[in-house]
């Protein structure tokens, strides 16, 4: 129980005496009115059935005042028994009924059923409770909108609220992501024991490459330098530098606001001292960086293929590894990986002096859009 709904007055029951009990929990689970985020709970003689919605209660054919009464009680959670989205829904609909509020179905289809965590912020999605009626409504009485978001905010654990927005179609991937529910978009969080910083409200964060962040960590690069040729926030960076033990990172990086949220978090995991920042557009840094790296890493969509050149060039005379991104249509995979080896044997072989490439991996990161996936093409330059 928290002590905001303590504040409220507690969960709003149906009382009932225990002999009826069982019988009413189940007319209540049949009528969708069970609130499942409550336990019921003993009151003397009486049983206290935790509702959902006291309006559409008082509608059923067989309640009656004489022998049902509705209370507001401090009832205990029922950890585990609910999610947060379903939480979500029953305490909302009870405001909704509280306040004598219409909630129209159309409204409940906008409440968060997923959503993006950075410590105590969480990201909800561009559509929730983003319409002309939840607008309205949230305006329609002082405080109403506060509450609301509290109740989000309780159920999913954060103090802070922001709302997706499409990146930018930028090449500086912007966020446009807004403030909903506390005043900065300022995060500090761990991902698999890295250190991570940013203002959602400036930068993107790529959530959805989690598994590829987490397979280049995993990669021990003890005593390797390393080119990030997008390193963003250090989504690759930090990992490469913490988890991976490189001994050197160079990461190129054109937007200021993703340079100041790197460099924060190499302070954070205390590894300044491996990291040289180079700011400004790569076709023009990684001239700057020839004949440095044991690997190089191209961490940009829909395609890195602009800077694969420029990356055979990083590589040390002994050659190393370059991890290419790209968003290629399921059926192409093969086809593309073949000409991604034959461009680049073409100037390793041809304009350096590199005798064989080779691959040794395609990670299938995630579906980008429907038949089109994330994939990173792992290859061997010797
Ligand atoms: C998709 S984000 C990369 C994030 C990270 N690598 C990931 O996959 O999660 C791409 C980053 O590359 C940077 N970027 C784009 N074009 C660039 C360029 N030509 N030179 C340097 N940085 C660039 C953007 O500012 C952005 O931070």
């Amino acid at each position: 129980m928290t002590d905001k709904t303590k504040d409220n007055g507690g969960i709003k029951s149906l009382l009932v005496d225990k002999s009826i009990a069982a019988d009413v929990r189940e007319k209540l689970l049949e009528s969708e009115l069970l609130n499942l985020e409550y336990k019921p709970q003993e009151f003397e003689r009486n049983i206290a059935l935790p509702i959902t919605s006291e309006a559409a209660l008082m509608n059923l054919d067989w309640f009656s005042e004489d022998t049902h009464s509705i209370a507001s009680l401090p009832l205990s959670q029922n950890i585990g028994k609910c999610t947060p989205a379903q939480a979500i829904a029953a305490e909302i609909a009870q405001l909704f009924d509280d306040e004598a509020v219409a909630i129209t179905d159309d409204m409940k289809e906008l409440l968060p059923t997923k959503w993006d965590l950075f410590g105590d912020l969480a990201v909800i999605p561009k559509e929730s409770l983003n319409s002309p009626e939840w607008n309205a409504v949230m305006k329609s009485k002082s405080g109403f909108e506060a509450r609301v978001w509290e109740i989000i905010c309780r159920n999913i654990k954060v103090n802070r609220l922001a709302r997706q927005a499409e990146i930018a179609t930028d090449n500086l991937r912007s966020s446009q992501v807004t403030m909903i529910y506390g005043d900065s978009g300022e995060v500090e969080f761990i991902d698999h024991g890295v250190k991570f910083y940013l203002d959602v409200t400036k930068v993107m964060f790529s959530s959805g490459n989690v598994t590829e962040r987490h397979r280049i960590g995993d990669i021990d690069m003890t005593g390797e330098c390393i080119v990030d040729a997008f390193a963003g926030i250090g989504y690759y960076t930090l990992p490469m530098l913490v988890r991976s033990n490189a001994k050197q990172v160079y990461a190129c990086e054109l937007n200021p606001n993703s340079i100041q949220a790197l460099t924060r978090g190499a302070e954070l995991n205390k590894v300044t001292d491996r990291l040289t920042i180079l700011h400004g557009d790569n076709q023009e840094t990684l001239p700057k960086l020839r004949n440095v790296a044991d690997r190089v890493h191209l961490g940009i969509l829909p395609s890195s293929e602009p800077t694969w050149r420029l990356a055979v060039d990083c590589l040390k005379n002994s050659g190393g590894i370059l991890h290419l991104h790209m968003n290629l249509n399921d059926s192409e995979i093969d086809s593309f990986t073949k000409y991604c080896i034959d461009v680049i044997s073409d100037y390793a072989l041809q304009h350096c002096d590199f005798s064989s490439v080779s691959l040794l991996h395609v990670e299938k990161v995630k579906w980008y859009a429907p038949h089109i996936r994330h994939v990173v093409l792992d290859l061997r330059i010797e």
